[in-house]
C-alpha cells in the first residue's frame, strides 16, 4: 500500500482501513495486521496525555509520537497530524511544523478544515507531500463548532462542507476524512469526489473508515459514542492482569522458581 494505491482502491470500490496510533509497541502490532494506514492523530493528546481536547498538544511531541510508530511500523503507510494553529502562522512557521512532522517518520501529513489554508495546502503538496484532508466535525475548532457535535445537519452546512471537500480535492489532497457528518451527505461528497473519503462517525457509504485505537480496542471507559465499535474489552482484560499480577504477588506465588535467577 502506497498514497498511490488510495485511488485504486475507490476505483475498485474497495474500503480503506486506517486506524490511529501513537507508540511504537502498538506500531509493531499495526505493523503485523491487515489495516491500510496508520494515522497518529493530534487525539494523542487525549488518548495519551489526557487533555479533554485536542489543543493542547504541540509538534514537538506529535513529532516525538510520529518517530516512534514509524519505527513500529515501517511497512504501513503513515499520516502524521498537524496540531492546532501549527498551520496557521504563516508560511514559514507552517512549512517548519510539516518539516517536523515528516522528518520524525510521516509519509503524508493531515490538517483540519480548509477555508484560509487552501494555498497552504497546494504549497504542500507541491512540495512533494500528500496531504489528507478532514472536515465535519473538526476538533481543533471545538470551541467554535460549541462542542464535539454532529456536523452537516442543516442545508447551510450541508452545502458548505459540500464546498469545502471539493476545494480541498481542488486544493491537492490525496483523501479526505470526514468526522460525524450525516451519512447521507457521507454518501453524497463520496459520489463527488475522486478522492477517497475516511469517514468516522460518517457512516457506511465513505470509501474508508478510521477508528481511534485506543476505541477499537475498548480502553476507554469514559466515553463512548455511538459510531465506536470495540472488538475487545481491553479495559477489563487489562484491569484482570494488573489484579492477577497483584495477588500473585501479595501470596509470593511470583516469581515461580523458573521465573528466578538461582545460585
Ligand atoms: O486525531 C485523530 O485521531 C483524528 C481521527 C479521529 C480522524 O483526526
Amino acid at each position: 500500500m502506497t498514497i498511490l494505491n488510495l485511488a485504486e482502491y475507490k476505483n475498485r470500490k474497495e474500503h480503506i482501513v486506517m486506524v490511529t496510533c501513537y507508540d511504537y509497541t502498538f506500531a509493531r502490532i499495526l505493523n503485523d495486521s491487515d489495516i491500510d494506514i496508520i494515522l497518529v492523530g493530534d487525539s494523542a493528546a487525549m488518548v495519551m496525555h489526557g487533555f479533554d481536547t485536542t489543543i493542547p498538544i504541540d509538534v514537538e511531541a506529535m513529532a516525538v509520537h510520529v518517530a516512534s510508530v514509524s519505527r513500529g511500523a515501517p511497512d504501513k503507510v503513515i499520516v502524521g497530524d498537524l496540531p492546532f494553529l501549527s498551520y496557521r502562522k504563516g508560511l514559514q512557521s507552517s512549512m517548519e511544523a510539516v518539516e517536523k512532522i515528516m522528518k520524525a517518520g510521516a509519509q503524508a501529513i493531515k490538517l483540519e478544515g480548509i477555508d484560509g489554508h487552501e494555498d497552504l495546502v497546494r504549497h504542500i503538496v507541491d512540495s512533494g507531500i500528500p496531504v489528507m484532508g478532514h472536515l465535519g466535525l473538526t476538533p481543533q475548532s471545538v470551541h467554535q463548532l460549541g462542542g464535539f457535535r454532529v456536523q452537516g445537519r442543516t442545508e447551510d452546512d450541508r452545502e458548505r462542507l459540500k464546498k469545502q471537500a471539493r476545494a480541498c480535492q481542488q486544493a491537492g489532497c490525496f483523501s479526505l476524512v470526514l468526522e460525524c457528518v450525516p451519512d447521507t451527505l457521507a454518501e453524497e461528497i463520496t459520489q463527488m469526489l475522486d478522492i477517497p473519503t475516511i469517514g468516522i462517525g460518517a457512516g457506511i457509504h465513505t470509501d474508508g473508515q478510521v477508528l481511534v485505537m485506543q476505541d477499537l480496542l475498548g480502553l476507554t471507559r469514559d466515553f463512548k459514542p455511538r459510531f465506536v465499535r470495540s472488538y475487545l474489552d481491553g479495559y477489563a482484560t487489562m484491569l484482570d492482569a494488573f489484579n492477577r499480577f497483584t495477588a500473585d504477588v501479595r501470596s509470593k506465588s511470583f516469581p515461580a522458581k523458573e521465573e528466578r535467577y538461582t545460585g
